[in-house]
């Protein structure tokens, strides 16, 4: 498939078949996708959970009781349900962490560039902060072109995915001890594959899109 074709494949997926599981050798591709994500500064300010035994998908749910319900079924279905998660602080000492990490990578030829990035880095963490004081909202975007990034990726593979802000954040930072380790959830895709009665495919529930000349300004 081109790009065009992935792209219009894709659709949430309201009712998984949970039979069908994704393979050791998709879900390499899927944790290399998470990681290899750009973010602003190379901050990389998330942590993801991947659930993918009933056990896991069952802790999961725990996010989508109550109001949160209609997104039950799309969990524990799912073949595997990927956490995306936030982190709550950039600290020093996290900061250091990935300077070294950059380093060890080989990114940088002398220690005086490796200092202009984490003075860099420092700079644009500390606008955030107490500039604009979105410094939380400026990570969780890093996490959602994660998202954006994955929900393109899976669909390269053939997964199909649904995307779900309609989660209960505080039961699953609490289910899985988040906010302790200083992060917090952000958004959950569930990736499987479509069951056969889902009523979203394409073919049942066309996708809608406001029309490029609205949307696209060509200079
Ligand atoms: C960040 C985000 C959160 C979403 N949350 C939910 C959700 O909680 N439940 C749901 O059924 N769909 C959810 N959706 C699906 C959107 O409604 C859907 O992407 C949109 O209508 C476009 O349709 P398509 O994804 O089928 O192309 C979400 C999508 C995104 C990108």
């Amino acid at each position: 498939m081109n790009l065009k074709e992935i792209m219009n494949w894709r659709y949430t997926t309201k009712s998984f078949d949970p039979s069908k599981k994704i393979s050791e050798e998709n879900l390499i591709q899927i944790k290399n996708l998470l990681r290899m994500s750009p973010s602003s500064t190379n901050l990389q300010p998330w942590h993801f959970v991947i659930a993918g035994t009933e056990e896991g998908k069952a802790r999961v749910a725990k996010g989508t009781q109550g109001f949160f319900a209609f997104n039950e079924a799309k969990v524990l279905k799912a073949s595997h349900v990927v956490l995306f998660c936030s982190r709550t602080s950039a600290d020093e000492e996290y900061m250091k962490h990935v300077l070294a990490t950059e380093d060890q990578d080989g990114r940088y030829p002398n220690e005086e560039v490796k200092q202009m990035m984490h003075g860099g880095r420092n700079t644009f963490a500390d606008i955030h902060k107490y500039d604009l004081k979105d410094l939380a909202h400026w990570m969780e975007k890093q996490v959602y072109l994660n998202i954006g990034n994955f929900l393109l990726g899976v669909a390269a593979l053939g997964i199909d995915a649904a995307p779900m802000e309609g989660i209960d954040m505080k039961a699953l930072d609490e289910e899985f001890g988040l906010r302790e380790k200083g992060f917090t959830v952000v958004t959950a895709v569930s990736i499987g594959y479509r069951a056969e009665d889902d009523f979203n495919t394409t073919d049942k529930t066309p996708k809608s899109r406001l029309p490029e000349s609205e949307i696209i300004t060509m200079i």
